[in-house]
Formats: C-alpha cells, sequence, structure tokens
C-alpha cells in the first residue's frame, strides 16, 4: 500500500479507513504514543501503539529519531491537541535511532550547537519550517516572474568577469596549487589553466542577465552566487542565492515598482501557504522575546510584521535627504550621527540604515541617488549633478531587522559614459568586450536589481541569522558539510 503523507491525512475529510504512514518518532510517550513526523508538515500526527500486544524488543527500537513504516486506521483523536490519531495495527521499524547517541534529543537545543550538526537540524521543528517556508518562496520568485512573461536565464557560476568589480572572488583553478605555471615575468601563468585564463567563481549574473535584457526583453536570474568577502556578521554569507531580474526600457521608477511589487507578492505567498509554519515560528520568537528584557522586546510578532509590509507603501528617500534626517537625529541620548555632515557621499554603516528604517521610517524604505563614487561602475549617472556630486540611479531597499534586502539600478547604456567610468576605476575593457556590446548594439535604457533570497528568507522567518536559514551555510572558517 502506498503510504500517506501527514500533512494530507490531518486535512482528511473522512476517518476510520487504513492508512500507512512512514517518518521519524519525535517522541514515544507511555511505550504507547508516537508522535510521527514526515517532514510533510510542521504538525506530528499522533501514532497509537497497541502495547500489549507489540514485543517488549521492539517498543525498546522506538526512540526519538527512529524511522517507522505504520498502519492502522485513522481515527478521531479521544485526547487532547489532535484532531486525528492512528490506531497502529502494524508496526515496522525501517532504521533503528541510538536514542543515547542521537544528537537531536526532543528538548530546545541551542542555534549555535543545531549549527555544528546542520546535517540533523533539519530534523528539528523549526529548522523543518524554516526549509518548507524557503521552498515555497523560491517557488514564488519563479511564479511571480514567469506569470509575468519573464525568461528564466542561467548565468554562468564559472567566469572571468567581476560584475561587482569589488574584487570579492572565490578564484576557480584545475592546476596543482603547489606548483602554478609561472610566466616569464613570474606571475601565475593562467593561460596554462583550463580555461586559458583567470576565471572565479560568480558575484552575481547581473552583466550576463543584461546581455539577455537587451533581446528577451524582461528576463531573471534566480542561482547561487559567491562572495569572499571576510565579514563574518549575521547578514552575510560566502555563498548565498540571488534572484537578479533584468528589464529592457524599464527606468528607475520602473525598477522600484518592480521590486516592491515583486517582495510582496513573494512574502503574501508564503503568509498564504505556509500557515502552520509562520505560526509555529512566530511561537517560537515570541517566547524567545519573553526572556528579553522590555525595551528590547520587538513591536510586532511575526505575521503581524509581514502584514504590515504587505499594506504599507514602502517610503522612498533619496540619499541626499536620508543623509539630512540622520544629520538632525539623535540615535541615543549621547551622540548625533554627527560624522556624516562633513561627508556627503559616505557609505551609509549599517547602524544608519537600521535608524532609517527601524526608528525613523518604522517601515521598508527604498534609498535611491546614491553618490557615484560609493557604487558599482554600471550605474546610470544621473544628469545635471553638481561636480563633485555626482549620483547614479541606485537604489537599495532596506528592510526592518535585515538592512539592505535588494540593491539594483538603472543601468548606463551610454557607451561612451560607460567606458569612461570603466577607465576611471581600472576595469580593463577588453575584459568585458562582450557586456560593451550591449552598449554598442541597440542599446537602450534598463534596469536591474538583485534580491538576496537568504535576507528575504530571514525575514519572512523572523530568524536573525542568515546562517539558519541556508540548508549548508557556508561562512569563513566553515564549510563542514
Ligand atoms: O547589492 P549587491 O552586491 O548587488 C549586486 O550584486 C547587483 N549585481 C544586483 C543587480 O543589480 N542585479 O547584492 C544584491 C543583494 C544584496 O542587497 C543582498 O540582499 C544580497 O544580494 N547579498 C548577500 N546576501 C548574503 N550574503 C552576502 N554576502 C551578500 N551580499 C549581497
Ligand atoms: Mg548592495
Amino acid at each position: 500500500m502506498r503510504h500517506s503523507k501527514v500533512k494530507d491525512l490531518l486535512s482528511s475529510e473522512k476517518t476510520n479507513y487504513e492508512v500507512t504512514v512512514k517518518g521519524w518518532v519525535r517522541t514515544f510517550r507511555n511505550n504507547q504514543f508516537i508522535a510521527l513526523n514526515d517532514g510533510s508538515t510542521i504538525h506530528n500526527l499522533q501514532c497509537v501503539v497497541d502495547f500489549e500486544n507489540t514485543p517488549e524488543a521492539t517498543l525498546k527500537r522506538i526512540n526519538t529519531g527512529t524511522a517507522v513504516a505504520l498502519t492502522g486506521k485513522l481515527v478521531e483523536s479521544q485526547g487532547a491537541g489532535q484532531k486525528y490519531e492512528i490506531q497502529v495495527a502494524q508496526l515496522e521499524i525501517l532504521g533503528d535511532c541510538d536514542a543515547e547517541k542521537f544528537p537531536m534529543q526532543p528538548k530546545k537545543h541551542s542555534l549555535e550547537f543545531l549549527r555544528e550538526n546542520a546535517h540533523l537540524r533539519v530534523r528539528t521543528n523549526a529548522f523543518g519550517a524554516i526549509m518548507r517556508v524557503r521552498s515555497v518562496l523560491a517557488h514564488a520568485v519563479h511564479t511571480y516572474f514567469q506569470d509575468r512573461g519573464f525568461v528564466y536565464v542561467n548565468t554562468p557560476i564559472i567566469t572571468g568577469a567581476d560584475a561587482e568589480g569589488a574584487g570579492e572572488m572565490f578564484q576557480v583553478t584545475s592546476l596543482p596549487l603547489d606548483n602554478l605555471p609561472k610566466n616569464e615575468e613570474g606571475n601565475i601563468d593562467y593561460k596554462k589553466d583550463f580555461f586559458g585564463k583567470h576565471t572565479n567563481l560568480t558575484v552575481s549574473g547581473q552583466l550576463e542577465g543584461e546581455t539577455f535584457a537587451m533581446a528577451l526583453g524582461q528576463i531573471y536570474t534566480f542561482g547561487p552566487t559567491f562572495r569572499a568577502e571576510n565579514s563574518n556578521t549575521s547578514r552575510h554569507l560566502a555563498e548565498f542565492w540571488m534572484i537578479e531580474p533584468e528589464v529592457a526600457f524599464n527606468d528607475l521608477i520602473d525598477n522600484m515598482d518592480l521590486a516592491e511589487d515583486f517582495i510582496k507578492f513573494v512574502i503574501n505567498y508564503a503568509v498564504e501557504r505556509c500557515a502552520d509554519d509562520l505560526k509555529f515560528l512566530e511561537g517560537r520568537l515570541l517566547d524567545e522575546e519573553k526572556q528579553k528584557p522590555q525595551a528590547e522586546r520587538s513591536e510586532m510578532a511575526l505575521l503581524e510584521k509581514l502584514n504590515f509590509v504587505l499594506n504599507n507603501d514602502f517610503k522612498r528617500v533619496s540619499y541626499t535627504e536620508a543623509i539630512d534626517i540622520l544629520r538632525d537625529s539623535t540615535p541615543n541620548k549621547k551622540k548625533k550621527f554627527q560624522y556624516l555632515i562633513e561627508e556627503w557621499g559616505a557609505d551609509l554603516q549599517s547602524e544608519h540604515e537600521r535608524f532609517l528604517v527601524e526608528k525613523h521610517f518604522k517601515c521598508p524604505v527604498i534609498l535611491f541617488d546614491y553618490p557615484a563614487k560609493i557604487k558599482a561602475f554600471y550605474m546610470r549617472l544621473n544628469d545635471n549633478t553638481e561636480p563633485g556630486r555626482e549620483t547614479v540611479r541606485a537604489m537599495d531597499i532596506l528592510f526592518p531587522g535585515i538592512g539592505e534586502i535588494v540593491g539594483g539600478s538603472q543601468r548606463e547604456e551610454r557607451y561612451d559614459v560607460l567606458v569612461e567610468k570603466m577607465k576611471a576605476i581600472g576595469i580593463d575593457e577588453e575584459e568585458l568586450w562582450w557586456y560593451l556590446d550591449t552598449r554598442r548594439f541597440g542599446s537602450a535604457v534598463h534596469s536591474g536589481f538583485g534580491l538576496g533570497f537568504e535576507r528575504l528568507v530571514l525575514f519572512v522567518t523572523g530568524m536573525t541569522n542568515i546562517r539558519d536559514v541556508i540548508p549548508f551555510p557556508r561562512t569563513p572558517q566553515n564549510a563542514e558539510f
């Protein structure tokens, strides 16, 4: 008999029929009640074992973590806490689990401990919920773009380009590291390498994405990206997934509209489809909040926070306006954000971003028109700016508790201006000849953005560390699995 999924059984309209379920024992109480989880839902199915007619030796093998197949009648439960249960008639142990040695005991573990056991943490309620939400959000991303006629493009993972020009790349080589061939000048001779040139893991699929937008009109990428930035924070990963739409003929305003609409769509998609998981995660958070002093507790519960984002416009503010707000603000009793006064052009630090989003506007913020010198080379220079105060049509979306969730821009479509900018910062034209071709042949206004998928999952699940929303996090000194 094919086995059923617990999720389907719990929403079954009839009872008193025989079913088989397969899953893992979460708890086994009074030698009688198995709480079975099969990963299809946060809810366990209570399975009542006929212990009088089950051999003692079999009962002993039912531990937290044991894999079992259970067959019996699905009936309405007499006990409190669940609607249905199975009266087990047939019990098969599929895989034993040594209760003494199994790290995932039925108790609350610290997130640090769970990170060290990333291969097993998904067997906990919280990580099961997070990973289901992540999966639904990925589906939402494809649904949004596919329904609107965007073409999904797979940009290369191994590339010769540094899309962000920030030099934060993982090098790729097939050569033996202890015996790299050198050229006459004594430098590594990449001509002898697999691709005949120097390559790295992609930091962004944008540049390749742009070439496709210039033919297909509207495209999106959704793939892994890599950054060798040594920032050991709760918001950075060395390997993360990015969604990058790119749209021909869109200007910066269209880009903002697209980003806001897209983010609201995917959040709503998860809210509608992951009610049980989100409710569980909200409860978990509320428990955590109770441990904190009153002043540090968050004002909104998880679902309230998600609904708030869905029901309010993102606040659109230029960099210059933001600097003015920060200059006049006192983040705590002692100091103003004074040092920004002298420094129009300074990059905002995360404390500034947090202040704007969490204290000042108290909603998601789209910051735009950044100083040219702190942003990437490909962004469209604004017309008519003061010399020394040049700005670009960049936009970052900042989220409460997260900081930057989206980075994007209208692109510099003018060949000459782009080449000039590349020269100024030492980007080799010949390296990016193919990118420049988009501006040589039928160039047009176009825009796009990158959304860090894990930062989105972080926001929707209410988790606070990015390492807890990706199956196997890659961070400095950590690639265990
Ligand atoms: O702002 P970034 O660097 O922009 C780009 O890469 C552009 N090429 C995107 C584009 O316009 N197509 O990165 C975009 C987003 C950030 O806003 C952030 O959400 C996420 O990617 N991100 C990271 N997420 C996790 N770990 C990291 N180390 C990240 N770096 C960026
Ligand atoms: Mg950015």
